[in-house]
Order: structure tokens, then C-alpha cells, then sequence
């Protein structure tokens, strides 16, 4: 599993802190910026990672602004990206078990960094429970091809 990882300045430290959680689960990921706590424009950062997942090089995205808003709402502009912004663990579970999210956003000056690490351990460790939870994530796909003529 390859994650992809972005954020604006808002999310830039809670991403740094993804990133040690991942590394001491021995996960990989690539980080696709910002590096600083510098004002940037959080659709650049949401786009890249959005990008990244549909290409299929990575297999999920997470995303972080200040609010984890703005950069879901830039990353849900990419067809195929189903990004979804969670601040509890019981959305974070369902996310994945009913919406099949691939991308998942979290907002950096709401969510402590605890929190933050528990809603992305159990967004990675859940599994997709398809059937007519399938049938509604593919009705979703099909509002982006209507659009998209
Ligand atoms: C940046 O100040 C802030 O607007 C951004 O991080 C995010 O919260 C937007 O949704």
C-alpha cells in the first residue's frame, strides 16, 4: 500500500505527523507538499494528490488543511477521487465501509493529532463492504460522467 500525502500550511504539521505514524507502521508514502508552514493555496496540494490516487500509482490520498474543507472539496474536483473529511472515528470506519473513500481529509486546526492518527488507523484498516453500498458508489460515478460530456 502507497499512500499519498499533501497539505496546505494549515495541515502542514499534522501531515509531518501522518508522516512519522506512517513510518513507524512501516507504510510508504509520498509526500506531495506543502514543507513549510509558508502560505500556499490548498487546491494546488488537494489536486496533486488527487492525481496521484486516479493515476494509480497510490492506492489512497490524505489531505490536510486547516480545516480539511477547502483541500477535500479541490481533491473531489478529480473524477474517480472520492475524498471525505472526517473529524471522529466512527466516520472515518464508515467512510470506507460504505463510500469507499480514497482520499481521505482531515483538518489541522480541529483535529488533535491523537485523533487524527486513530481516524487514520481505522480508515486504513477498514475494508469496503461493497454490495449496495456498491451500487450507490458507482451512481456516484456516473453523476461525474454525466458532467463530465
Ligand atoms: C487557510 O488559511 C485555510 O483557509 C485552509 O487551510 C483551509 O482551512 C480551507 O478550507
Amino acid at each position: 500500500m502507497k499512500l499519498a500525502l499533501g497539505s496546505d500550511h494549515g495541515g502542514y504539521q499534522l501531515k509531518d505527523a501522518i508522516k512519522k505514524h506512517l513510518e513507524e507502521k512501516g507504510l510508504e508514502y509520498e509526500d506531495f507538499g506543502t514543507h513549510s508552514d509558508e502560505s500556499v493555496d490548498y487546491p494546488d496540494f488537494g489536486m496533486k494528490v488527487s492525481e496521484a490516487v486516479v493515476s494509480g500509482e497510490f492506492e489512497s490520498g490524505i489531505i490536510c488543511c486547516g480545516t480539511g474543507i477547502g483541500i477535500s472539496i479541490s481533491a473531489n474536483k478529480v473524477p474517480g477521487v472520492r475524498c471525505a473529511v472526517v473529524s471522529d472515528t466512527f466516520c472515518a470506519q464508515m467512510a470506507r465501509e460504505h463510500n469507499n473513500a480514497n482520499v481521505l481529509a482531515l483538518g489541522g486546526r480541529v483535529t488533535g493529532v491523537g485523533l487524527a492518527l486513530k481516524i487514520v488507523d481505522t480508515w486504513l484498516e477498514t475494508e469496503f463492504a461493497g454490495g449496495r453500498h456498491g451500487r450507490r458508489v458507482d451512481k456516484i460515478a456516473d453523476i461525474e460522467k454525466k458532467y463530465l460530456k
